[in-house]
């Protein structure tokens, strides 16, 4: 009787180990790793210059979301003139400002959860230059397709994370705050 049940469980948990399957595991192995009930978002912007300054082409991201060598190597007057593909040259005092505020708050200095899931994530390897780019970023939007993003008009690319996020600004990024723009039922298309 008993091994029988043990055979199912065991029959069960192959087919649950496919590639996706497997992925998910990991996944929910780093929420569970830092599911204490901290704050349970990324901190918002709070530097008016870094507000302004870096929410001109695109949504202001917060600090939070990348290590503080990420910040290094991406807030420097070298890199800022070839920042992904175009000119964003700051003077020196504001580059100042924004480069220590962008590295006291980086994700390895934070004690906002998913700061640091991606703090934990991040702790080995070269600086990732692109939020989109961290595993922990492109495994929540796995599901997404290519249709809904570039695409999509009002959408085109994931680095535009308020388009989608509806409370991003405020350093929530929860599922049940989405909103994808021409897609008003998105999660029923992913067959969760
Ligand atoms: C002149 C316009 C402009 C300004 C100003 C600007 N950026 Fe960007 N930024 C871009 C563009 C364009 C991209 C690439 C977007 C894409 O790939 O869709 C980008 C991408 C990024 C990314 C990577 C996003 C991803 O894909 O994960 C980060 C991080 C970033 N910017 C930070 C900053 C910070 C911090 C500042 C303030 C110093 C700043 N940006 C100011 C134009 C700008
Ligand atoms: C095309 C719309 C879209 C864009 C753009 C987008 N996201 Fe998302 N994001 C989603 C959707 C949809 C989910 C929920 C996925 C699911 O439930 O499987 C999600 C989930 C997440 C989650 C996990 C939420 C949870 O409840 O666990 C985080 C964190 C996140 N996104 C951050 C970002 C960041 C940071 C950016 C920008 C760099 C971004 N997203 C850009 C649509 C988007």
């Amino acid at each position: 009787m008993m091994q029988g049940k043990l055979k199912v469980v065991a029959l069960l948990a192959a087919a649950l180990l496919t590639s996706s399957a497997y992925a998910r595991a990991e996944e929910d192995f780093l929420d569970w790793l830092f599911n204490f009930d901290r704050q349970k978002n990324v901190k918002p912007v709070t530097d008016k210059q870094y507000q302004d300054e870096c929410g001109a082409c695109h949504f202001a991201y917060q600090p939070g979301l990348l290590p503080a060598r990420s910040w290094d190597a991406l807030l420097n007057a070298e890199a800022l003139r070839k920042h992904f593909g175009v000119n964003a040259e700051l003077d020196d005092d504001t580059l100042k400002v924004i480069h220590d505020y962008a590295v006291d708050n980086a994700a390895d200095k934070s004690w906002y959860k998913r700061s640091r899931k991606i703090a934990v994530a991040t702790e080995e390897g070269p600086a990732p230059l692109r939020i989109t780019e961290l595993r922990y970023i492109s495994l929540k939007h796995r599901k997404i397709s290519g249709e809904m993003i570039k695409g999509n008009k009002a959408v085109k690319s994931l680095s535009f994370c308020d388009r989608c996020h509806t409370q991003a600004e405020k350093g929530v990024y929860d599922a049940d705050t989405v909103n994808i723009p021409n897609y008003p039922n998105w999660d029923g298309w992913f067959n969760k």
